[in-house]
């Protein structure tokens, strides 16, 4: 029997793809193994939004090889460097078998047979179209993955994405609806809606709104308790996104919405198309309607150009959002973008500092917003036995924030229970379960 090995880089949407590759394999009675040396296909799904990412996978090849020689395994490698790289990754690694692009996930089994059949397959031609199976279950615990739309048609000036990744599709809400419904009936408990600019959703199907009403049409479906999506785009965030978030009581309190930068001359030199003053009322906005909202985001530092000036900027809007947690990196010049042709790239010595001053900045921000909520009650749906104390339970909050408590009596995955936090850490909480 054929077993598979799938390693995961890069985004959520990389997450899902993952999952729904190995949802496909497992119909056809393929077994997922977890250690490399014991599998006969061995999978790796790529990003390439960052230079680090990229020598990751090469690096992983690199360590897949002597298996790959010693087990007869197939050895194929897609996502968006396999889409960017196409034929030229066969030419860099002779010994892979199949390289295939994100709009061609659904075709892994039919790539296998072929490979197993001496081909060499390539396949990363842009299709405009998301092809999947809604009869497939692709999740294990208590939440799901849903990509309700793909590709981006933003061309921010850092970002490779709408060149791996083509232009915006998205999926009916019919078929979202459908797919949910089943994920529901499974014991699904939790949807988190995914799209590199998921809040553009609908925009191509043409209808007014679709995002929210997607959300709408979700929250109707009994069984789902919670509603969560990402990313999205603080140009495309609507009136009516908004008003959800205090309309809509399934849609929880948390938004991850990418800022890049602080600075005005950045975030146009960026595309962006939103100013500092854009951003911030929209974040005032959120939290006058939902208090206890939890905004995350993204941020690079040393864009080309980018002053001390500009990075200042970038410090004094980090302090006056106070964010949930963020992801900040330095910037990284891809193939195909127009920042990667602008003067005064920043040296590295320079964009590693910035990265540490913020991120230092971050870390006092998310500890003391962690310690604000000790003491607070607050509900937590149950997601496993904690990995630490095999004693605890752990679970997330409505925000997103991961916590782990203690409990006098059993619980099961996917309770939603009554949480007192007794402490906040640096990047999670611990609690107490409260009866009641
Ligand atoms: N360099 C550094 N960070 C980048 N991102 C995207 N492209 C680049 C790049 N070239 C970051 C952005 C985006 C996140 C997913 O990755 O912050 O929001
Ligand atoms: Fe990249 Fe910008 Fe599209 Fe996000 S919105 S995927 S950063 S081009």
């Amino acid at each position: 029997m054929e077993k598979f090995y799938i390693e995961t880089y890069g985004c959520q949407m990389n997450e899902a793809d993952s999952e729904y590759m190995a949802s496909l394999l497992h119909t056809i009675g393929y077994e997922r193994v977890y250690d490399i040396k014991d599998a006969s296909i061995i999978l790796v799904n790529t990003c390439s939004i960052r230079d680090k990412a990229e020598k990751k996978v090469l690096s992983f090849l690199g360590r897949a090889y002597p298996y790959k020689r010693k087990n007869d395994c197939i050895l194929a490698v897609c996502g968006c460097v396999a889409q960017q790289e196409g034929e030229n990754l066969i030419k860099k690694a002779p010994y892979l078998d199949i390289v295939f692009g994100p709009h061609h996930i659904n075709y892994l089994p039919n790539f296998i047979k072929r490979a197993r059949n001496n081909e060499k397959v390539v396949e990363v031609t842009e299709r405009n179209v998301i092809e999947r199976d809604k009869d497939l279950f692709t999740t294990e615990g208590i939440r799901a993955m849903i990509p309700i739309m793909q590709g981006c048609n933003n061309f921010c000036s850092f970002c490779i994405v709408p060149y791996v990744r083509g232009r915006e599709v998205s999926r009916k809400p019919e078929d979202v609806i459908e797919e949910v419904k089943r994920l529901a009936d499974y014991g699904i408990q939790e949807v988190m809606l995914l799209g590199q600019n998921v809040n553009s959703y609908g925009k191509d199907l043409a209808v007014k709104e679709g995002f929210v009403k997607l959300i709408e049409e979700i929250s109707k479906i009994k069984k789902i308790e919670r509603i969560r999506f990402t990313t999205s785009h603080p140009k495309d965030i609507t009136e009516g996104l908004i008003n959800s978030f205090a309309t809509i009581e399934k849609l929880m309190p948390h938004i991850h919405l990418p800022v890049q930068s602080g600075s005005d001359r950045v975030l146009n030199l960026m595309n962006r198309k939103y100013s500092r003053e854009d951003y911030l009322r929209i974040v005032k906005k959120l939290r006058q309607l939902r208090p206890d909202i939890s905004i995350t985001t993204d941020i690079i530092v040393g864009f080309p150009s980018e002053t001390e000036d500009d990075f200042e900027d970038t410090l004094t809007l980090v302090k006056e959002v106070r964010y949930d947690s963020a992801f900040s990196f330095k910037y990284s010049k891809r193939p195909y973008t127009k920042a990667s042709t602008m003067e005064d790239q920043i040296p590295e010595e320079i964009k590693q500092r910035r990265l540490e001053i913020l991120q230092n900045l971050l870390k006092e921000i998310i500890y003391e917003k962690n310690k604000e909520m000790e003491g607070r009650i607050v509900p937590v749906l149950v997601e496993s036995r904690s990995k630490k104390e095999k004693t605890e339970f752990m679970g997330r909050t409505p925000c997103f924030r991961i916590v782990n408590f203690s409990s006098n009596r059993e619980i099961k995955e996917g309770e939603t229970v009554k949480v007192k936090i007794t402490r906040g850490f640096k990047n999670s909480l611990k609690g107490e379960f409260i009866n009641g």
